[in-house]
């Protein structure tokens, strides 16, 4: 019925559900886990993306055939591990990380993952180090996930610096439930979802917190 809102049905969130599907698509080697993990244990905030939204980034990387990435807000190395090892063997990731602890835990775990080579751990606010980056462009696939306050800025960064066909990827695109708020994050965010919707053909995964995925124009 065209009144009827089809969201408004049944929902599958029974967590043994998540779990299962989890463990069958999305699963850890040893490399993975110890980034996953490493949060928990280096005095970290878990703030990383799920196992599910690391291995769709993971293939979505893969699908647009990705040799350079970047991204933005690389806390443990979790998703950096996940964005590098759909990267070919020339690939490269720059992943930018403004907190100095965050970086080196990241460095050591990228390590213990075989990726050393291919990621760079570019310590600065994102601000100050994506003009720099610019030189190594353009780029096939842009993931953000540092400060929300700042995701319009770095959308339009991303805007500029992707290949036409080039992938773009944004965290907590629902602002932790907050989009709609007449806050400076909710109207940064707000133009994050509008700009890349006028530049790319884009979606908005309902994921937990919203994943924003969109292909450059
Ligand atoms: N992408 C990671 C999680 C990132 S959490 C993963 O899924 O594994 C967000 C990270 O962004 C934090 O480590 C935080 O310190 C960093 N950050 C916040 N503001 C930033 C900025 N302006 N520049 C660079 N990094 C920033
Ligand atoms: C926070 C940041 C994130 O990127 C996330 O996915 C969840 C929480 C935070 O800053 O609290
Ligand atoms: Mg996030």
């Amino acid at each position: 019925m065209a009144d009827r809102d089809s969201r408004a049905g049944t929902r599958y969130y029974d967590p043994a559900i998540l779990d299962y599907v989890e463990k069958v698509h999305a699963a850890h080697d040893a490399g993975l886990e110890s980034a996953f993990t490493s949060p928990d244990r280096d005095k970290m905030p878990a703030i990383q993306v799920g196992k599910s939204e690391g291995r769709l980034l993971e293939l979505l990387i893969r699908m647009v055939g990705a040799r350079r990435a970047v991204e933005v807000g690389t806390l443990a190395g979790y998703s950096a591990i996940r964005i590098a090892r759909a990267l070919p063997a020339d690939g490269r990731l720059w992943t930018i990380e403004v907190m100095s602890e965050h970086a080196e835990v990241a460095r050591r775990n990228i390590a213990a993952a075989g990726l050393a080579n291919k990621v760079e751990v570019v310590l600065g606010d994102a601000m100050a180090v994506l003009p720099d980056l610019e030189k190594h462009g353009p780029f096939d696939a842009v993931f953000i996930d540092a400060d929300k306050e700042r995701y319009d800025q770095y959308g339009r960064w991303a805007a500029r610096a992707l290949r036409p066909g080039g992938l773009l990827v944004g965290d907590n695109a629902f602002l932790f439930g907050n989009l709609l708020q007449d806050t400076p994050a909710g109207q940064a965010m707000r133009r994050f979802h509008e700009e890349a919707a006028a530049a790319f053909d884009s979606v908005c995964v309902p994921t937990p917190d919203g994943l924003l995925v969109g292909l450059k124009r």
